[in-house]
């Protein structure tokens, strides 16, 4: 099995396979994931979240970017390495968003870059996908807009609503996307917009009929609980037993149970 391309997960649509991504941002977990068999590991800007303790992901540099993508990139042996455009590298005009992109290829190893937003970045992921790096969409409840959405809160509600982000999908996929993200709507425009789409869809919070799947790993590992949207599932509850395994290390050094002369070198 060699690498997963962008095109074989469009194909993975057309033969009802569903797709399972998952967020990276270090090679430890990377290569794990990788080995699991997930098809995409996406280096989110939810890093500036998870990773640095920010409260929201705006403050992440494309530097930070290109060092959690190398480090993806050296874990992922067979998983399509997806690199998060972080805030403001993409939105001025689609020339600086294409040397950006570019540069998260070069310099890191991205074999595809996501971008936020609907039919206003069209010209943005023409000009990218024409330089041949692949571009994946991102709309709905996008947190690059959390101060004009007034939160990270579900969006698509509505008639009205649920037609502009038909319209948007519609378009990023008429500009070259080859895929693109559903975050926090309806399960019911998830499905909607999931048949209406040649391109995969990957949902978070967008219902089970999307072709594939994405979920924060910090999240899905129990491992980042400040707080845990309704669209998470964790299916693992390591933050508990880091804790645990932290606290007996610590026992163990205040009694002196370890090191054990097996731990010792020996003169
Ligand atoms: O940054 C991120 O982790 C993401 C996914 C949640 C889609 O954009
Ligand atoms: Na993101």
């Amino acid at each position: 099995v060699g690498k997963i391309t962008t095109t074989a997960v469009m194909s993975m649509k057309a033969e009802g396979e569903k797709i399972a991504m998952l967020t990276a941002y270090d090679s430890s977990f990377a290569r794990i994931a990788d080995s699991a068999g997930i098809e995409i590991l996406l280096v989110g800007d939810s890093v500036g979240m998870v990773f640095s303790g920010q409260p929201n992901t705006l403050s992440v540099t494309l530097e930070q970017m290109i060092y959690h993508t190398s480090a993806v990139s050296r874990g992922a042996k067979h998983a399509l390495v997806v690199a998060d455009m972080p805030f403001m590298t993409y939105q001025i005009n689609p020339e600086e968003a294409l040397r950006n992109a570019g540069r998260l290829v070069q310099e890191a190893g991205a074999e595809a870059v996501k971008i936020e937003g609907g039919r206003a970045m069209a010209d943005t992921v023409r000009k990218i996908v024409g330089a041949g790096i692949p571009v994946m969409g991102h709309i709905g409840l996008t947190p690059q807009s959390i101060h004009t959405l007034g939160g990270f809160r579900v969006q698509g509600r509505g008639a009205e609503a649920a037609d502009t982000l038909t319209a948007d999908a519609l378009a990023l996929q008429e500009a070259g996307a080859f895929a693109l993200v559903l975050e926090g709507i309806p399960a019911s425009l998830g499905q909607r917009i999931s048949r209406e789409l040649r391109i995969p869809t990957i949902g978070i919070g967008a219902g089970p009929d999307c072709d594939g799947q994405v979920l924060v790993m910090h999240d899905l590992l129990g491992l980042f609980d400040d707080f845990t949207p309704k669209f998470v599932k964790q299916y693992a509850l390591l933050g508990e037993q880091v804790a645990e395994a932290f606290r007996q290390y610590r026992a163990e050094v205040k009694q002196a149970v370890f090191p054990q002369p097996e731990h010792c070198f020996k003169g």
